[in-house]
């Protein structure tokens, strides 16, 4: 057998990549110290700091929605419209939805944070200084750690409910793991990926219908917004050094992935198993103001971060536009939001004492 033959359970993806070795070990960049040193702290255990216990019920209704609520949504989304995909189900095929969005988004999760991993452990070899590799190899284990978290919560919790990975989102990862140039791994990882997952678990945890995946998430989301902060501080210093002819190379990067990422929130696979048409559900998913406030979010703390590392080109900017998630251009980037939260913390000692 061909060793790199593609399997229905399996996927191989050939690169080159240079590794780097430095032979300087002084640590230059205080932020990014600060950040390690909080990550060395936060670490948790997948096994012992969740609470396994509690039943997950597939297809009841979240109990700790009244129906008055379920009515109030129902109809902000216009479920009974003619020509809504939802027209004509009862209340316990509409809980069905959303345990299968649940599904989805989960399976997802735990595909880019397989993404994540092996991303991140390219990035150990590639990135030139001490301090990035430290960190990128603390990212390693937090992100093996999200891997076995939504992993053990598929098959134990809701096994038999699983999706493959996305068209979209295995297009963008193999884009980012062929990907020679060090920056560019950063970029579609630390930025747009993990970006949007970062904003998606926030949200994740909002629908989300058990007290398990609600747990993960909150524990999850505590070492992602670290992870985007440290792409953030690493890139900020490689782009202005970039010649034209390179920045044109990460817009067209940027505006690639900003597509796949877009796409994957049309939700194909979840209509195919919902047994809906898939135009008339991609129709849904273009046009439902729930669905556009959805993606939106998605895109909150993407934008902010490019245009913080001074990606917002012209195209950038209109094609975020388009996408009618420019109004996010001028908050807070996440590397400022996270650095703040060491502000008090005057040694390294500190933040070991109080991070966490
Ligand atoms: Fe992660
Ligand atoms: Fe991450």
């Amino acid at each position: 057998m061909n060793p790199l033959a593609a399997g229905a359970d399996h996927l191989l993806v050939e690169a080159e990549s240079v590794t780097q070795f430095t032979w300087d070990y002084e640590p230059s960049n205080t932020q990014l110290t600060r950040l390690y040193e909080k990550g060395k702290v936060s670490q948790w255990n997948a096994t012992t700091d969740v609470d396994w216990s509690p039943d997950v019920r597939w297809g009841e209704p979240d109990p700790s929605m009244t129906d008055e609520e379920r009515a109030m949504i129902g109809s902000f989304l216009n479920l009974d419209a003619p020509d809504s995909p939802f027209a004509g189900m009862t209340e316990e095929q509409r809980a069905v939805v959303g345990w299968e969005l649940q599904a989805w988004m989960v399976s997802q999760f735990m595909h880019g944070e397989q993404g994540a991993l092996v991303a991140t452990a390219r990035l150990v070899e590639t990135v030139p200084d001490i301090e990035s590799k430290y960190y990128a190899a603390n990212q390693v284990n937090d992100e093996a750690r999200h891997v076995e978290a939504y992993a053990t919560y598929l098959n134990s919790k809701l096994p038999g409910h699983e999706y493959e990975i996305s068209g979209p989102l295995e297009a963008l990862l193999v884009d980012i793991m062929t990907e020679k140039r060090w920056d560019i791994t950063y970029l579609g990882m630390q930025i747009m990926v993990e970006g949007l997952a970062l904003a998606a678990f926030g949200m994740g945890n909002v629908m989300f219908n058990d007290p398990v995946i609600k747990q993960i998430t909150d524990l999850v989301m505590r070492d992602e917004a670290r992870h985007v902060a440290f792409g953030v501080l690493a890139l900020k210093e490689v782009v202005p050094e970039l010649s034209a002819a390179e920045l044109a190379d990460r817009e067209e990067f940027l505006l690639e992935a900003t597509d796949l990422m877009y796409r994957r929130f049309l939700l194909e696979q979840l209509w195919e198993r919902l047994g809906i048409d898939v135009a008339a559900g991609k129709e849904f998913a273009t046009t439902n103001p729930l669905m556009i406030m959805f993606r939106q979010v998605l895109f909150s703390k993407i934008v902010p971060n490019v245009n913080k590392l001074g990606l917002m080109t012209p195209r950038v900017r209109q094609c975020f536009e388009d996408l009618q998630v420019a109004q996010f251009a001028d908050q807070l980037d996440t590397a400022s939001e996270e650095l703040s939260s060491l502000a008090g913390a005057e040694s390294l000692a500190d933040i070991a004492r109080t991070a966490g």
